[in-house]
C-alpha cells in the first residue's frame, strides 16, 4: 500500500516541480490530490511526463482526513490558515514557507545534513523546508564541517527571479522584452528594474540594516547544522530565471586544504564537484536547471585567514531549494516513521 499525497500550491513554481519530482522519483503514492486557490480550480497539471492529467481542486473545500502527507508551497499567509487544519487531521505537512522554520517544535530538515531531527515532527505534525539559499549552502558545508569544524561563514548570493514566484519570472521576461522594443520597464514585484540589473535587497529590511532573507540564512544554518557557526550573508537578486549561486568563504577551527576539501566534496551526498581550473571548468546557474545536485566549483585556499577556503556553489532553487528537498523529506518520513509503500 502506498501513500495518499497532497500537493498544495500545485499551480506555482515550486508546486509544479513537486509534482514532476514525485513522478520522476516514483514516489510510492496511491493517490495524489493537487490543490491551489479558487483562482485555479479546474486547471489541469500533468503528473511528470506520464500524460496523466490531474485536476486542481480548491484547498478551501478539501478534507485532509485520511491523507498521509501534504507538500505545501502556498506562501506563509495561506499556510497559517491551512497547515494547522491538515496537521490536526493527521496529514503530515511538509511546508516550504518560512512560517514554521524557526518554531522549536517544528523540525527544519535537509535530509543530507540533519535527517535525525525529523523524529521531532510529531509535536506539531509539521516539518519545515529551509529557505532556498540555506538549503544548497548547508549541503556543501556539512561534509566540510564534519572534517574540520566550521567557525565562520561569509556568503554572498546571486539569486534568480524564480525565487520570487511566478510573478518574479514574468517581471524579468516582460521588462527584458519591453526594454528591447523601447517600452517602459516599471518595477512591480521587485523594488527596482531587475532586467539588466542586480538588486541588493531580498525580503524586508530589519532594524540592524540586514534583510530578512539574510537573517534566514544565518538562523536556519544554525538550526540545521550547528548553532555555534557564525554566518554573515549578503543576498542579491540577479536577472537569472532559475538557479541560485553563492560565493562562500569558510573559516575552520582545524586545518583543511583546498585539495582535501575537493576530495571530501567529491564524495559528499547531494554534491557534484565540477572544478577544473580552466575556461568553463565550473558550473553556472543555466547548467543546473532541472538537476538534483548542488554543484560546487572554484574551491581554493583563502590565505587571508588561518584556516579558510573559498568556493562557488550553484543549485536549482526550485529543486534542492524547495521541491526536491520537500520530496526528500517525504521519503525520509516514509522510511523512518510511516513505512508504507515498501
Ligand atoms: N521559489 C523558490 O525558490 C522557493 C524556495 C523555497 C521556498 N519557497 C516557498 O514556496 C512557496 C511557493 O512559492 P512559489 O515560488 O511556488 O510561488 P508561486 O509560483 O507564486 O505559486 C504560489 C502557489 O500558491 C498558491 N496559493 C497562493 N495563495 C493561495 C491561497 N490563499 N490558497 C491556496 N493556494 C494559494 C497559488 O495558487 P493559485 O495559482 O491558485 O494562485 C500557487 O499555486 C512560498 O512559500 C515560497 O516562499 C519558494
Amino acid at each position: 500500500m502506498g501513500y495518499r499525497v497532497v500537493v498544495a500550491g500545485a499551480t506555482g513554481n515550486v508546486g509544479r516541480e513537486m509534482v514532476n519530482i514525485l513522478a520522476d522519483r516514483e514516489f510510492p503514492a496511491d493517490e495524489i490530490a493537487l490543490l491551489a486557490s479558487s483562482r485555479s480550480v479546474g486547471e489541469q497539471v500533468e503528473y511528470g511526463d506520464s500524460g496523466k492529467m490531474l485536476k486542481v481542486q480548491n484547498i478551501e473545500h478539501f478534507d485532509p482526513a485520511g491523507w498521509d502527507i501534504a507538500l505545501f508551497a502556498i506562501g506563509s499567509e495561506a499556510t497559517k490558515v491551512y497547515a494547522p487544519r491538515f496537521a490536526a487531521a493527521g496529514c503530515t505537512v511538509i511546508d516550504n514557507s518560512s512560517l514554521y522554520r524557526m518554531d522549536p517544535d517544528v523540525p527544519l530538515i535537509v535530509p543530507e545534513v540533519n535527517p535525525e531531527a525529523i523524529d521531532g515532527y510529531r509535536a506539531r505534525n509539521i516539518i519545515a523546508n529551509p529557505n532556498c539559499s540555506t538549503a544548497q549552502m548547508v549541503v556543501a558545508l556539512k561534509p566540510l564541517h564534519d572534517a574540520a569544524k566550521i567557525t565562520r561563514v561569509v556568503v554572498s548570493t546571486y539569486q534568480s527571479v524564480s525565487g520570487a514566484g511566478k510573478q518574479g519570472m514574468d517581471e524579468l521576461f516582460e521588462q527584458s522584452r519591453n526594454i528591447f522594443v523601447g517600452d517602459p520597464a516599471e518595477p512591480k514585484k521587485f523594488t527596482k528594474q531587475i532586467a539588466f540589473n542586480v538588486i541588493p535587497h531580498i525580503d524586508s529590511f530589519l532594524e540592524d540594516g540586514s534583510t530578512k532573507e539574510e537573517w534566514k540564512m544565518v538562523v536556519e544554518t544554525k538550526k540545521i547544522l550547528d548553532p555555534k557557526i557564525k554566518v554573515t550573508a549578503t543576498c542579491v537578486r540577479v536577472p537569472v530565471f532559475v538557479g541560485h549561486s553563492e560565493a562562500i568563504n569558510i573559516e575552520f577551527e582545524n586545518e583543511l586544504s583546498a585539495e582535501d576539501a575537493q576530495k571530501i566534496l567529491r564524495e559528499a551526498p547531494g554534491i557534484m564537484l565540477v572544478d577544473k581550473r580552466e575556461d568553463g571548468g565550473y558550473v553556472t546557474p543555466i547548467e543546473c536547471v532541472g538537476e538534483y545536485a548542488t554543484y560546487v566549483s572554484r574551491v581554493r585556499d583563502d590565505s587571508t585567514v588561518d584556516n579558510g577556503i573559498a568556493l562557488w556553489c550553484v543549485s536549482d532553487n526550485l529543486r534542492k531549494g524547495a521541491a526536491l528537498n520537500a520530496v526528500q523529506i517525504a521519503e525520509l518520513l516514509g522510511r523512518r516513521h510511516l513505512q508504507k509503500g515498501d
